[in-house]
């Protein structure tokens, strides 16, 4: 029997949110429909709410979630209801040309649950990264559910499932930080904050946080940063610079998405280092560099997605060594909020007031 719960939907272009009755069906192959404990809200979902990501409203927002699966489709092995799980926006598909060369973390064929969820006029929602968890209950496909240790509050939990996952990922997977290394990260918010987090535990010597807000230095701080830079009055490549010898460092993590700021990352690393892009830039950014200087610095340029995380190897990890206490993700929940609360959220993101508000059912 289709179930009707309550969900946050963004029903047109920078339309308010507003929660409604949405229609969740019975899992079919393959699918699950999994009990929403807690969902973190993240700018993609900003994103989509103000047409930014594509124009298929109305869409059902949330995708950073945690929480029980409920009912599983046929053929379903992986997960089975009671398991507390979170959601994940890339289920491998185990056979696409990623997948059989052993890099799943790049699956160039990822998917989500085949059917769709409506509203009770019988419109079709478009779940948010193929998630939309900002609801009581979602169905994704069985894939997207990975299950970690049911000890660690949900609402820490959710937040691997997309933003500090992306961070933590960006140092650990993307950059390879190692022991010893000189770290860098551009943008202190809560992508920022999780490579920082990252860059620590992978053992790190230095790690200079760098944003325009000092609130936001203060933070890194806390969160491991060994030195920070102000690079609203301090140029940021010198300082860099200077923290680290002269020479760079080893890795640089460029955690807001934009040409300047990637153009610093570029030249605050030393030679041979590494850039990680993880800030999501938008369409009509451009990037200009002198191509003898991206030769002649040597090194490695790359993109971080979803921190190449592989979830089923990343969410028990992390989560374990959170309960562990040897990271600690609480400290991203800035806030907790119920559902209709998502749109005053969106506002406080807006201001730089948070790392994560996240709603919990
Ligand atoms: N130089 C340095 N820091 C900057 C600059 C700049 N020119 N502009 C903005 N920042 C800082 C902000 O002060 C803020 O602390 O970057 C940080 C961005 O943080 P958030 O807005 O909280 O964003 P976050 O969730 O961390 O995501 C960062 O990663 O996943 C992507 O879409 C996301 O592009 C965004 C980026
Ligand atoms: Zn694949
Ligand atoms: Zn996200």
């Amino acid at each position: 029997m289709p179930q009707h719960v309550q969900g946050v939907i963004a029903p047109g272009r920078n339309e308010p949110v507003r929660v409604e009755t949405i229609v969740i069906p019975d899992p079919g192959p393959g699918e699950a429909v999994v009990k929403i404990q807690a969902c973190g809200v993240c700018h993609t979902d900003l994103h989509y709410k103000q047409g930014a990501i594509n124009d298929e409203f109305p869409f059902l927002l949330g995708h950073e979630a945690a929480g029980i699966v409920e009912s599983v489709g046929e053929g379903v092995t992986d997960v089975t209801p009671g398991d507390f799980v979170i959601l994940n926006w890339r289920a491998v598909c185990g056979t696409c040309r990623a997948c059989e060369r052993g890099r799943p973390w790049y699956c160039f064929d990822t998917h989500n649950a085949k059917q769709r969820m409506t509203l009770l006029d019988g419109t079709e929602l478009s779940p948010a990264l193929g998630i939309g968890a900002f609801a009581e209950k979602t169905l994704v496909a069985s894939g997207q559910c990975t299950k970690v240790d049911p000890a660690v509050a949900p609402e820490v939990a959710g937040l691997l499932g997309c933003g500090v996952m992306a961070g933590i990922g960006a140092a650990i997977n993307t950059g390879n930080v190692g022991r010893g290394d000189t770290v860098a990260v551009i943008g202190c918010g809560g992508v920022g904050d999780a490579a920082i987090v990252g860059s620590r535990l992978a053992g790190a010597a230095k790690i200079i946080a760098v944003d325009i807000d000092d609130r936001k230095l203060e933070t890194a701080r806390t969160m491991g940063a060994t030195h920070t830079v102000n690079s609203r009055s301090t140029d940021a490549v010198e300082a860099i610079r200077e923290l680290t010898g002269g020479f760079g460092a080893d890795v640089v993590i460029e955690a807001v998405g934009r040409p300047e700021t990637y153009a610093q990352a570029f030249y605050a690393r030393d030679l041979a280092g590494t850039v990680v892009l993880v800030g999501v830039p938008t369409p009509e950014m451009k990037l200009e560099l002198p191509l003898l200087d991206v030769f002649g610095r040597g090194g490695a340029l790359k993109s971080s997605w979803y921190g190449d995380c592989l979830p089923s190897r990343d969410f028990p990890m992390l989560v374990d060594l959170h309960q562990q206490g040897r990271i600690d993700l609480a400290a991203f929940v800035t806030e907790t909020i119920g559902l209709d609360d998502v749109e005053k959220a969106f506002a406080r993101m807006h201001e730089g007031d948070v790392l994560r508000s996240v709603v919990v059912l």
